[in-house]
């Protein structure tokens, strides 16, 4: 158990480090939370440093999710404490300690802990999410339908973290409300 606690400790920790805008001040670039959607993600990193920047945002901010839980299967934890690591990463990047709890949607950390837990859920979700994305252009809607999508694709393929995906999917949207208030508006950010 003592393990297990110190591993959720280091997933909550991982997931506390934002990428966004530490990225942001490496390139003199203006911080997120002063620009366009105001959140400290890959999509944002995008209206403010253009396309490099986000990739490199996306993938630090995966690797904080899926870096904690392989070092859990290395250790033989238990898949509840893997899907537990996971779930604080996650917690980690919407509510960081080194940021005044002020986090992100939790999008990218997901992605990463997804493709630790259940690959080839994730793999398909991501997939769903780029032609959604390449359709409408507005980041926030297609993952709003990914995290929708993504309990109905593990059913066919990762049955055992159904549950995990539930929680992951209502997560996300009371993450994304805001967004959801300008896309049923018509006035959300465009890419
Ligand atoms: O992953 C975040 C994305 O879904 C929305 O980002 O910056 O448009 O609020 P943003």
């Amino acid at each position: 158990l003592l393990i297990a606690l110190l591993l959720c400790a280091l997933g909550y920790l991982s997931g506390s480090v934002l990428y966004a805008p530490l990225i942001c001040r490496l390139l003199n670039a203006p911080p997120p939370h002063l620009y366009g959607s105001r959140n400290p993600g890959a999509t944002n990193v995008y209206r403010i440093a253009g396309p490099g920047p986000a990739l490199l945002t996306l993938i630090a901010d995966a690797l904080k999710g899926w870096l904690p839980i392989t070092l859990a299967q290395m250790l033989d934890a238990s898949p509840t404490t893997q899907a537990a690591v996971g779930l604080f990463a996650i917690a980690g990047h919407m509510l960081p300690v080194f940021s005044d709890f002020q986090g992100g949607k939790g999008v990218a950390t997901t992605l990463g802990a997804g493709l630790a837990l259940a690959a080839t859920t994730i793999m398909i979700t991501a997939l769903i999410w780029l032609l959604l994305f390449r359709h409408f252009r507005v980041a926030s809607l297609a993952s709003v339908i990914s995290a929708v999508a993504a309990p109905l694709v593990s059913l066919w393929f990762n049955p055992e973290q159904f549950a995990l995906f539930v929680i992951l999917m209502l997560v996300l949207l009371v993450r994304h409300r805001d967004n959801l208030v300008r896309l049923k508006q018509g006035r959300e950010h465009l890419f």
